[in-house]
């Protein structure tokens, strides 16, 4: 089973296919995801210090290239979990301000991944 290990909070084994947000909460550490995790906000955001996926969803791409954000960071909610991983993530609801850290993901990556084949 993979397992992530979160800067500052831990490691955690996670289930292979999870999505990485998904596993980023379920662990108990208040990521956000306002967009529900449609690739639109962005507030997923997550840094990989080892285990970055080889894969990139065409959503995920379109969102960082627009936002000149290729290669700054990855969003967690077009990341599935299939191996280990070590990450630090930016936007915790806890320091934010904001009422709520957005709609729960749902289990399957959203909107219908287009695999790319290089992140
Ligand atoms: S881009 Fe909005 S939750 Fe990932």
């Amino acid at each position: 089973m993979p397992r992530i290990r979160i800067d500052g909070h831990g490691s955690f084994d996670v289930a292979p296919g999870t999505r990485l947000v998904n596993a980023i909460e379920d662990a108990g550490v208040d990521i956000l995801h306002r967009c529900g995790g449609f690739a639109r906000c962005t507030t997923c955001r997550v840094t990989f210090l080892d285990g970055e996926p080889d894969q990139m969803t065409q959503a995920e791409y379109d969102k960082l290239e627009s936002k000149g954000d290729l290669g700054a960071y990855r969003l967690s909610c077009q990341c599935l979990v299939q191996e280990d991983m070590e990450i630090q993530f930016l936007n915790r609801l806890s320091t934010s301000g904001l009422d709520d850290a957005g709609p729960r993901p749902e289990d399957l990556i959203t909107p219908d991944p287009v695999w790319l084949d290089e992140a």
